[in-house]
């Protein structure tokens, strides 16, 4: 879409925070080797800043920046921010696209067409360090030395560092690197579980434990909203909707903004202006109960108890709790076993820890659960 094309659908309506991805920057520069850490709980747009306000931003300060989501290789996360290292190394070392890397590697080993090939000194350079501890310091200063300015690494989901076997000396490794580097690189984390979060600064020996500032993640606001209400506008004319109503939606359902646009989608198609019924009439839709069956299904009955119970807003571990899942036949409940459930729903994200107490990830599928009524 060129920029001063009329917006055509829902689907393309992105708020873009360069004000606030500088702000963070400017954190970062007022205290070398710190890591900033973003907190938010899922779904709220992570990701979508780092891609779209960070890493522009960094950019426009001639930084380079450098993605990866630990989330993907829990069980290797120090490889994956390596793999992310050397990835971009590669991208600087052969700037025509074409060439490729495989390419690059079987030129250098024939030597055939090497000369003219602008490879620099690379074949000559010193291999790097196979363990990946030294292995990151040698490539962060490699990388940095090859942009001729700072790095930022940008870790997203990093609470998976305290989950993988070797978190510990993981932690200890990146923040030792990001302290000795602090000239070559700067990084910013996110982080979703809190519980999580609170582990990795907690990690024996504690490490991160004071070493990266942890900032609550600004969720979206009414900049999204009105650009909402706008298209909503565009698409009916003589049909409005109120920012007050939709303020109020938006922190019923988490500060997702996927979730958002797709329930003003709905009342679009619908045409729906009151915005409380138009949650309503979403979280009822025939679709959106099919992924929730689904997902409930997916669990088991003493489980799906549990989850009833929590999303119901009683204590868990409650005797009159116990009481109700007395009635799942077959069911022995005890206060062991409810834990175990606990901890099994909030291994498969569907549980998750905050402030508050455990609740569900989900506030829109709590409140579809509470519809339910008992089990
Ligand atoms: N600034 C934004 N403007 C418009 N839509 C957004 C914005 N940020 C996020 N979204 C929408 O919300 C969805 C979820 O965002 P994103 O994946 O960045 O969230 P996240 O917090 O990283 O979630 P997860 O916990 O799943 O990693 C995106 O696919 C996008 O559709
Ligand atoms: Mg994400």
């Amino acid at each position: 879409m060129s920029d001063n094309e009329a917006m055509k659908t829902f689907d393309e309506i992105e708020v873009r925070r360069p004000a606030l991805a500088r702000s963070y920057l400017a954190l970062l520069e007022a205290q070398p080797g710190r890591p900033l850490t973003l907190f938010a709980p899922r779904r709220v747009g992570k990701t979508f800043f780092l891609d779209h306000d960070m890493a522009p931003a960094a950019k426009a300060a001639r930084m380079l920046p450098v993605y990866a989501d630990l989330w993907l290789y829990k069980s290797a996360p120090l490889e994956a921010i390596n793999h992310a290292l050397e990835e971009t190394l590669d991208d600087l070392l052969v700037p025509a696209s074409n060439i490729g890397k495989v390419a690059k590697t079987r030129v250098t080993k024939i030597g055939v067409l090497g000369a003219s090939l602008d490879l620099g000194d690379e074949p000559e350079r010193r291999a790097l360090p196979e363990p990946s501890p030294l292995r990151l310091d040698a490539l962060v200063t490699r990388l940095a030395e090859q942009h001729k300015g700072k790095i930022l690494l940008m870790l997203d989901e990093v609470q998976a560092l305290a989950d993988s076997p070797d978190g510990a000396s993981m932690i200890a490794t990146l923040r030792a690197v990001l302290h000795k580097r602090r000239n070559s690189v700067s990084a910013v984390f996110t982080g979703s579980s809190q519980e999580g979060l609170t582990r990795l600064m907690n990690t024996a020996g504690a490490p991160m434990y004071q070493f990266a500032q942890i900032i609550d993640f600004h969720f979206l606001g009414d900049e999204f909203l009105q650009l909402l209400a706008e298209h909503f506008g565009q698409v009916h004319p003589g049909k409005k909707l109120g920012l007050a109503e939709l303020r109020e939606a938006f922190q019923k359902i988490g500060f997702r903004p996927a979730l958002m646009r797709d329930v003003v989608k709905t009342m679009s198609a619908e045409g729906l202006t009151d915005v409380k019924r138009g949650v309503e009439y979403y979280m009822t839709s025939g679709h959106q109960v099919a992924i929730w069956m689904a997902l409930l299904n997916s669990i088991d009955v003493f489980d799906q108890a549990v989850l009833v119970a929590i999303a119901q807003g009683q204590p868990p571990l409650s005797r009159a709790t116990l009481k109700v899942l007395e009635l799942i036949p077959g069911s022995k409940p005890t206060i062991a076993k409810v834990r175990s459930s606990i901890e099994k729903l909030k291994r498969n994200g569907i549980l998750s820890k905050t402030t508050a107490g455990t609740t569900l990830d989900d506030p829109l599928f709590a409140a579809y659960l509470v519809t339910l009524g008992a089990p």
